[in-house]
């Protein structure tokens, strides 16, 4: 196994009740495994492990290749769950694997045109390809997004060389986006049509953009195979643990959970569980607030309200044991700051002793926590990762009774937008 999972912490605040939800945890399971549950027009995610096989994992690799080959600079255009995963696996391989030369972008998740302005002058002179990813193929951002990008490209290239440029990833018939595609000609890629967003991190979505970064996505889908392999056979497997405790502290009464991390490197991870968790649940009146906070930086921000504020939330602790950095207090015979006893330990041992004693802190304040402990970053490590927190929220997400898969709010802003904007949705 690639991670666990400490829970002592929580324990004390679950009452018998808090135990019992109406959907036990392995009627969920079941329930996913015999596509009963609600939403089952959308497991299709379930098997992509699998289903991913190597020879298609080949293909999109060489698919990034061709792209290396002519591009310094891969723009990717999409929001939500067509970008949070790659971008946050990029951002935490970036330090241990200083990739090469080849760097990806993240447009579309925004309607910023200063963050164009930025973006399009910093990238004016590299060799520029994009990859444009909806499953809908008609979010406003995502499309706005393509339009300013083939325009950028168009400034830079034939209309023909621009048409090898740009990659899309969409539903294989419906949305604006695949009109556009066979109109242009584009290479381009079928989500499935039974895999949501936020689910479809194992589908050239997650992989073709971190296959460009020079991330190993074989192994990847490895590490989600295992994954999957593990939850069929351990039914004391950490997604079981994880969903089970999380479920149970909300049948107690907390409202939020917040999602801990310990290096800058995994802000993005927490963003991508934030979104995974709160498109998942937060419907029909229910579901944790899933919200992030990165350790020990913010314990001097909003450690004070953890321990003290209202008694509204838990957390769950991300720590990775393998430290890539060999960083050590050093001796300073000058020095008076008392931190001799330190002296010669390694950052990131001290870095545990503070997760640690967070933990303990906020436990005594009333604040309980979890601990998920990852071996280490690597890609097989991060692909158990993912698989183990998507089947998580799937169950849990059934437990408290709510479908995981759909995102009917977000629809209200949009409908909103359109008519200030009398913008035609294609379908
Ligand atoms: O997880 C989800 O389903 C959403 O976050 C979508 O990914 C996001 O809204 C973007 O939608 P689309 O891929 O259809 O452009």
């Amino acid at each position: 196994m690639f991670l666990s999972i400490q829970t002592g912490y929580v324990d004390n605040f679950l009452s018998e009740k808090s135990l019992s939800p109406t959907i036990s945890l392995m009627e969920a399971h079941k329930s996913l495994q015999n596509k009963t549950c609600k939403g089952a027009d959308y497991l299709g995610w379930i098997n992509l492990p699998e289903e991913m096989t190597d020879e298609k994992i080949a293909e999109i690799q060489s698919h990034a290749d061709n792209l290396r080959e002519k591009s310094d600079v891969l723009i990717v255009c999409g929001i939500g769950g067509s970008y949070l995963w790659a971008r946050a696996i990029l951002e935490a391989f970036s330090d241990p694997y200083g990739s090469d030369n080849c760097e990806v972008v993240f447009l579309g998740n925004h309607l910023s045109g200063r963050e164009y302005d930025r973006i399009f002058s910093k990238y004016a002179h590299k060799r520029v390809s994009a990859c444009v990813i909806s499953k809908s193929g008609t979010t406003m951002e995502t499309a706005i997004s393509y339009r300013l990008v083939r325009a950028f490209l168009l400034s830079r290239y034939s209309e023909e060389e621009v048409k090898t440029r740009i990659v899309t990833i969409t539903d294989e018939k419906n949305g604006a986006l695949r009109k556009e595609t066979d109109k242009q000609g584009y290479t381009s890629y079928v989500l499935p049509a039974d895999v949501g967003g936020r689910y479809s991190v194992l589908t050239p979505v997650g992989l073709l953009p971190c296959a460009f970064a020079g991330v190993d996505i074989q192994k990847l889908v490895e590490g989600a195979r295992k994954a999957r392999t593990d939850i069929l056979s351990d039914a004391w497997h950490p997604a079981f643990i994880y969903a089970e405790k999380r479920v149970a502290l909300e049948e107690t009464g907390f409202v939020s959970e917040l999602f801990i991390t310990s290096e800058p490197s995994l802000y993005f991870l927490g963003e991508w569980w934030k979104q995974l968790m709160g498109e998942s649940h937060g419907k029909e009146w229910k579901g944790l607030y899933p919200d992030t906070l990165s350790y020990t930086t913010d314990l001097h921000s909003l450690g004070q309200y953890v321990q003290e504020g209202r008694r509204l939330f838990f957390e769950t602790m991300l720590w990775v044991r393998d430290s890539y950095s060999q960083i050590k207090i050093p001796a300073m015979s000058d020095m008076t700051d008392g931190l001799d006893s330190l002296v010669a330990r390694d950052l990131h041992d001290i870095n545990l002793i503070a997760l640690e004693s967070t933990a303990k802190a906020h436990n005594d304040g009333w604040c309980p926590s979890m601990i998920i402990t990852l071996d280490n970053l690597y890609p097989e490590t991060m692909g158990y990762f993912l698989y183990t927190m998507m089947y998580a929220c799937a169950l849990s997400g059934i437990m408290i009774g709510v479908n995981p898969f759909d995102q009917p709010g977000v629809e209200a802003y949009k409908n909103e937008m359109r008519k200030r904007l009398a913008w035609k949705e294609v379908v």
